[in-house]
């Protein structure tokens, strides 16, 4: 049997607990970051933001890049295809924003994103793939601050991507390689493959992370036992369930924790939730970036439909406090849900939208592929 990491080191950076919260577009911002790490240590990345928005000064993008006053580690994932606009940016979050990580974003199935070339299908391009990784690291390396990257396992099953990203990314100075179980064209459909992260594993050096259907910390153990992964990142598990990360934390020091709480616990993290978020965004866009997050706090719990309903539409604490005391505090755990997944699944897509002769060559070094200032929505 493994030896369970209890920490992780990415360069010059060294994580008490070899957990990373999944970057996620509309979910890891300031807020929820605070959030999960008030339960346990970890890494906790920013969501995603575009080279080209912060070279090019973009309001969203500088709006995004918000943290906490405890956040001591700052850490970022940065979306681009451009290596130039990469390493600028990547040098501007060094420079002015005092990050110490960089994440690069080779994950992201969405087809708006792919049809330009970005995301999960940049990797099939492997000169362009490491272009744009040397020049994240030789922007990043003056600031002692390490770069990783994510990304898919390829464009579906006859185009896989990941060993050579990986041997790219270690030729390249990479710190990490995290590899989420899934090809671009599953997108979150099917199971992760952990398989295909043990098979990394063995190909490279540098740390691998795995990521995929890591529901519970006796998941994340398993993975680890599994693939031989140097860490776990976490992406929709920890969603409406902030403890999660206390959970982990306690399996990678020794303990099997499964925190269980009642109904009356899970309003309080809700109610914190919505109060970290109206902090940093203001009390109304606070509430309403909450809304999202009530599915997944209840999920399982009773709570009545026209009670759900009037959650939906919340719009100050005050309200959320009204329609809190209308929930039994007394309810236990649904433990029917342990185990489960919870966010996107879906269904996989017909094909992988590329941009026109994308197959047609493997290097697209020098490539100039169009990159847009406001592509949020992720991986
Ligand atoms: C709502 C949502 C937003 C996401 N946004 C990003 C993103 O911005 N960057 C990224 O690399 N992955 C993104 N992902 C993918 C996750 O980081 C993670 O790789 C994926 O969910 C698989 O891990 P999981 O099974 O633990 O959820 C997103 C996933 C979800 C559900």
């Amino acid at each position: 049997m493994t030896t369970l990491p209890d920490s992780l080191t990415l360069g010059s950076l060294r994580v008490d607990t070899p957990v990373v919260l999944a970057p996620m577009a509309g979910i890891t911002n300031a807020a929820y970051r605070r959030l999960c790490a008030e339960q346990g240590a970890g890494l906790y990345v920013c969501e995603m933001i575009t080279s080209r928005g912060l070279v090019e000064g973009d309001e969203t993008t500088r709006k995004m890049l918000v943290f906490d006053e405890l956040e001591t580690v700052r850490s970022v994932q940065l979306y681009g295809t451009d290596p130039v606009y990469i390493g600028k940016a990547v040098e501007i979050l060094c420079a002015d924003f005092g990050v110490a990580h960089v994440d690069l974003n080779f994950g992201c199935p969405v087809p708006k994103v792919t049809r330009k070339g970005g995301g999960g299908a940049l990797p099939w391009k492997r000169g362009l793939l490491a272009e744009v990784l040397e020049h994240a690291v030789a922007a990043a390396t003056p600031y002692d601050v390490p770069v990783t990257m994510k990304t898919r396992k390829g464009l579906d099953d006859d185009h896989l991507t990941y060993l050579d990203a990986g041997r790219i990314a270690q030729e390249s100075g990479v710190a990490a390689i995290a590899l989420h179980g899934r090809t671009v064209q599953q997108a979150y459909s099917g199971e992760a493959d952990w398989d295909a992260i043990a098979a990394l594993v063995d190909h490279v050096d540098i740390p691998v992370l795995g990521n995929g259907d890591i529901w519970e910390a006796a998941d994340a153990v398993r993975m680890v036992e599994q693939t031989g992964a140097a860490g776990v990142v976490v992406g929709r598990g920890c969603l409406g369930r902030p403890w999660l990360f206390r959970d982990l934390a306690a399996a990678f020091h020794g303990e099997d924790v499964a925190t269980l709480p009642t109904l009356g616990e899970v309003k309080a993290m809700m109610r914190r939730h919505a109060e970290l978020l109206s902090e940093h965004m203001g009390e109304e866009r606070g509430c309403k970036e909450f809304r999202k997050h009530i599915t997944w706090y209840l999920k399982g719990f009773p709570a009545g439909g026209e009670l759900r309903h009037q959650l939906a539409l919340v719009d100050s604490l005050v309200t959320l406090d009204d329609l809190l005391a209308g929930l039994d505090d007394d309810a236990p755990f649904p433990e029917r849900e342990l185990g489960t997944p919870r966010g996107r699944q879906g269904a996989p897509r017909k094909r992988v939208v590329l941009p026109d002769g994308w197959l047609d060559d493997t290097d697209g070094r020098g490539s100039h592929l169009h990159e847009d200032v406001d592509e949020t929505t992720g991986g």
